[in-house]
């Protein structure tokens, strides 16, 4: 069973992806309630944190019942990375972990995210600023190498073990991939097959069902998998999975209710975090992806996008339930 630190993980644990304005403390509850074994929070900004942009410590929130949570934090300077990494120790996140993976250019173009799979003379000295200024457990999540021609994991993982991380996700595509093409694993396979490597190796990237899964699971021989757009709108995902590899059978579908129940309660949980406004507003994206798949539904969706009333959107809700009870999809 993998160890991260003092943190003893189930056998093979599913973990939630850090997505940044998705897997916020609303989010992550649903996924716990439904078997994810390990969650991060969006990625921080360490600069943001540093300024003590109200955006960046919001992020920082984390509950009991959530344990165990990490925070994932990203930045390209020793210094701010290291006082950042102060900062989250405050809150005792039971890991802290460093965004080397992140391809979008706002944060790459600052030296942050994947840019340092180019130099990773930084991501080590980044890595080992961090390890030394905390006590908790540090891991790393990252993408196989800048590009094709410069795949470089096998390395970058050695370097980051030596210097003291406890775990490493790695999404199997490269930062010129962006989220194209396919996620592939065999390079995962490769760092965890390395004799030299002794930390937790979890795989990333494309898992969106039970099937593909098991078959990861048994063809990589990885210590657990990382999901993450999987489950956006689909918190099942986790126990479904949990489940066939138990017992090689499907968990009934969820039912209509249970999607309503799950995205009211997302709903509920957000206006309560961020409050009523920014909840119902930000809530809106969210709406398609619980309610995929249902025929004639678009009334129902445009009115869920364009409630702005607490009582109203309720209603809403009640009014699903209603239109659609007995209708098999
Ligand atoms: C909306 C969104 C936001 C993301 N934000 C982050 C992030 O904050 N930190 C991070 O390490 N990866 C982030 N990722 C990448 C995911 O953690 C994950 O590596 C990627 O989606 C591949 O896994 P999947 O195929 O299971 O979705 C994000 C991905 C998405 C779709």
């Amino acid at each position: 069973m993998p160890k991260i630190g003092p943190i003893e993980l189930p056998d093979f644990p599913l973990l939630l992806a850090p997505m940044e304005d998705v897997s916020d403390p609303p989010f992550r509850r649903l996924c716990k309630m439904h078997g994810a074994d390990l969650m991060y929070s969006e990625f921080i900004s360490s600069e943001g944190l540093i300024r003590d942009a109200i955006k960046s410590r919001m992020k920082l929130d984390i509950f009991d019942y959530e344990r165990p949570v990490g925070i994932q934090i990203f930045g390209g300077d020793e210094e701010a990375m290291a006082m950042s990494a102060k900062i989250v120790e405050a809150v005792e996140p039971d890991l802290l972990d460093i965004n080397f993976g992140c391809p979008v250019k706002k944060v790459v173009c600052k030296g942050a995210g994947a840019g340092v799979l180019k130099d990773v003379d930084l991501m080590v000295r980044l890595t080992k600023a961090v390890v030394k200024s905390t006590h908790l457990p540090v891991t790393v999540k990252t993408r196989l190498g800048w590009d094709e021609s410069s795949i470089n994991i096998d390395e970058v993982a050695e370097r980051l073990q030596d210097v003291g991380i406890q775990a490493l996700t790695i999404h199997g595509r490269t930062r010129a991939q962006m989220y194209k093409g396919h996620s592939d694993w065999t390079h995962i396979a490769r760092v965890k097959n390395n004799p030299r490597i002794h930390i937790p190796i979890f795989g990333n990237g494309d898992i969106d069902s039970p099937e593909k899964a098991l078959e990861y699971k048994n063809k990589f021989g990885l210590d657990g998998i990382m999901i993450g757009r999987a489950a956006i709108g689909y918190p099942w995902i986790f126990n479904e999975i949990k489940h066939f590899f138990q017992t090689g059978q499907h968990l009934p579908v969820p039912t209509l209710v249970d999607r309503v129940e799950a995205a009211r309660n997302h709903l509920l949980w957000s206006m309560e975090w961020k409050g009523e406004r920014l909840g119902i507003v930000e809530m809106r994206r969210h709406y398609t992806n619980y309610f995929k798949g249902i025929p004639n539904f678009k009334e129902y969706k445009n009115r869920l996008v364009t409630t702005d009333d607490r009582e109203a959107l309720l209603g809403v809700f009640e009014e699903i339930i209603e239109s659609f009870s007995g209708v098999v999809f």
